[in-house]
């Protein structure tokens, strides 16, 4: 992850950010990409180890950031997650409900357990991250942006229980837009493609061992566990067609986030040059 721009001096300085889902993956590196720019980045996640590596890694490079161990699920730990923006600088302006789950399983044979999870974590507390940031921003009083993460799922009509959920973060996304006309604050629909992430950590554990051995690599995998940085690097080299980095989906919301005022970026959809269709 690039850090080279001092935080200070980035074209982001003196913004301040939440991130949900910052412990691995994507939102681990739109919180890197966003802190290198000179936003104080508020990094929220399960995990808190890579999460304090991401801070030190902004740190170093001149910036400020903070970690916060958050169960997003529960609609007052993504609240808690704004406060401490505010308690730390006294603003909002960008807020990414990234944090998101996906299991999947044949409707007829899934566990209803795993419908809770992924509407709990990639809709419900999107929902709680966009009213909490809102009325951040508006107290702040200086605008803002609110980046939701969907997915090229939601641009499929059969992309499963996961997809379904994707489908509504981005009609909350469009909703919210309208509602938010009169306000200086901008709704952006991010939606990636495949992406080298621990995002498969659910899948088929013949899926992840395929991905393993696709990559070269020995290391066993164990479903539900967070993929190693050894598989996804191997599996990126690999299929560098069939994969996008982390980075890739960061620098589209930096891109985003970055226009000129009175520029909204809506929607953007990144994807590898070879759907995966995940
Ligand atoms: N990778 C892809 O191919 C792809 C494609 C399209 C869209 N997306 C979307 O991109 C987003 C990020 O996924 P990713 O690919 O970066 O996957 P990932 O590496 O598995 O990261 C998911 C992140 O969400 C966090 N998270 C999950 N449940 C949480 C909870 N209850 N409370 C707090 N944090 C929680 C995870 O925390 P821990 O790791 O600490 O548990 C992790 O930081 C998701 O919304 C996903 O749907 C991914």
């Amino acid at each position: 992850m690039t850090t080279e721009t001092a935080g200070a001096a980035g074209v982001l300085a003196g913004r301040t950010a939440v991130v949900t889902g910052a412990s691995s993956g994507i939102g681990r590196a739109i919180a890197e990409t966003l802190g290198s720019a000179g936003a104080h980045v508020v990094l929220g996640g399960r995990t808190l180890e890579p999460m304090e590596a991401s801070v030190a890694a902004v740190t170093g490079a001149g910036g400020t950031a903070e970690a916060v161990v958050v169960d997003v699920r529960k609609v007052d730990d993504v609240r808690s997650l704004v406060d401490r923006a505010v308690a730390s600088t006294g603003r909002l302006d960008l807020m990414v409900n990234n944090a998101g789950v996906s299991f999947p399983e044949p409707i007829l044979e899934a566990d209803p357990e795993h419908w809770r999870a992924m509407f709990e974590t990639n809709v419900i507390a999107l929902l709680a991250g966009c009213q909490a940031a809102v009325a951040a921003m508006r107290a702040a009083g200086n605008g803002g942006h609110v980046v939701n993460i969907s997915s090229v799922a939601a641009l499929r009509p059969d992309s499963g229980v996961y997809g379904s959920t994707k489908h509504a973060v981005n009609t909350i996304t469009n909703t919210l837009r309208q509602e938010l006309m009169e306000d200086p604050i901008q709704v952006v629909t991010v939606m990636p493609g495949a992406v080298a992430t621990s995002f498969a950590r659910n899948f088929d554990p013949a899926v992840l061992a395929g991905l393993a051995q696709v990559g070269g690599s020995t290391v066993e995998m164990v479903k539900g566990e967070r993929l190693s940085d050894e598989v996804l690097r191997g599996a990126r080299q690999a299929l560098p067609d069939h994969l996008c980095g982390p980075e890739d989906i960061a620098e589209a919301v930096l891109w985003a986030v970055t226009r000129p005022a009175g520029v909204h970026i809506a929607e953007v959809v990144v994807r590898p040059n070879r759907d995966l269709n995940l």
